[in-house]
């Protein structure tokens, strides 16, 4: 079945934003904002037993989709999963460890790349069970995300087979099997464009691409990894819902934001906290002329600060965008240390700034 959501939300602050349609607040959400800084999360979790089981329970993952909403009143909500739950689909054994933490069966022979698929749905189904409780729940002013990883970051957690500092073991893979690599990358394409579509189809009105590690293909093969595979995946969403807004976050990517934002179709580019927002307003462009948007880009560790830091450091951001259409966001990720007073702060400013 079709369903029709090429509607416009015009309540929607952040939708309203990202459509070019005049507002006089910035949107605000988190990346990370549901996870381990809240009380209200560890709670459930401890009771879960695992972060993985939460994925897995569409009740629990609502309710913690939702838990920084009801606490902040953020103007969305970015759906409780995974970027590796495709990989986990592909039997790939994921589990998650304390300390050193996503860890999975790492890639070694190239049968495992020519014979990859998802082969266990009822990994990805709990997600488009979450999104559809999520928007029944949202208040029609709040917009609902989904997301995914790109198909080269997923890639290096699947031959890595955990987290690591500089992905040695997958630069040398794909150095010395660059066709077997890319051929992973295609394979995953289909697999992420799919789950974005169906993320669609159970109510994500805005889809966030996550690269991020993009600066592991900087230097040689950023067309290839990073640009090509998204750029695919946007022109197959499109095809079937084109006014989905994507946002493209390829972290650390530095001047290459340039050439991503030129060549894939975004609607939304994110940025990181090393990127000078002056220099992105002057250099990012978008394709077919349409107009900039950009989501970022204060530094997480700033939250950790006193008061008077934080107050400074968001409201110039604010300011410096002032004539940009701009969601608020982080450069990366809550960290899991930050008072969740700071982050009342931080909304509290949001709300009192007007463009
Ligand atoms: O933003 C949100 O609130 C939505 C939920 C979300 C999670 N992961 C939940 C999570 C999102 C958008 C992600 C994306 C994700 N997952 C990325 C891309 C963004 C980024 O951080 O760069 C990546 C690389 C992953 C893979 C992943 N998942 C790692 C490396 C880790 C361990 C490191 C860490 O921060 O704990 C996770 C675990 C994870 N994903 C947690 C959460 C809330 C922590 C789980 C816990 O310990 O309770």
């Amino acid at each position: 079945m079709e369903i029709n959501v090429n509607n416009f939300n015009t309540n929607s602050l952040l939708l309203n934003t990202i459509n070019q349609i005049k507002t006089n607040q910035t949107p605000i959400w988190l990346m990370r904002q549901a996870g381990r800084y809240l009380p209200e999360y560890q709670k459930l979790r401890k009771e879960a037993g695992s972060f993985l089981n939460l994925c897995l329970n569409p009740e629990l993952a609502k309710e913690i989709t939702l838990q920084p909403i009801k606490r902040f009143n953020f103007d969305a909500a970015i759906v409780f999963s995974d970027i590796l739950t495709i990989p986990m689909a592909c039997n790939r054994n994921l589990r998650f460890n304390e300390k050193k933490g996503p860890i999975l069966n790492p890639i070694k022979k190239p049968e495992e790349i020519l014979n990859l698929k998802i082969t266990h749905y009822e990994y990805l189904e709990p997600i488009y069970k979450t999104l559809s409780l999520v928007k029944k729940d949202l208040e029609k002013d709040k917009t609902l995300i989904g997301f995914v990883g790109a198909p080269f970051t997923i890639a290096l957690y699947m031959i890595e087979g955990r987290s690591s500092n500089n992905y040695k073991k997958s630069i040398l893979f794909f150095k010395e099997n660059k066709e077997l690599f890319i051929k992973l990358l295609n394979k995953l394409e289909i697999m992420v464009a799919n789950h974005i579509i169906k993320q669609i189809e159970s109510g994500a009105e805005v889809i966030q691409i996550f690269e991020s590690h993009a600066e592991i293909a900087l230097k040689h093969y950023f067309t290839e990894f990073c640009i090509n595979p998204v750029k695919n995946i946007i022109t197959k969403v499109k095809k079937k819902y084109p006014n989905t807004p994507i946002i493209g976050f390829p972290r650390n990517a530095k001047e290459h934001y340039k050439n991503y934002a030129e060549v894939v179709n975004l609607d939304c580019i994110s940025i990181d906290q090393h990127v000078n927002i002056n220099w992105a307003i002057n250099n990012i462009k978008f394709p077919k002329n349409k107009k900039l948007c950009i989501q970022g880009n204060l530094n997480p560790n700033l939250l950790l600060k006193k008061e008077k830091e934080i107050i400074e450091n968001i409201n110039k951001i604010l300011v410096t965008f002032s004539k940009t259409n701009h969601i608020f966001n982080l450069g990366h990720g809550v960290l899991k240390e930050t008072p969740t007073d700071h982050i009342k702060l931080l909304v509290e400013t949001i709300r009192n700034f007007k463009i």
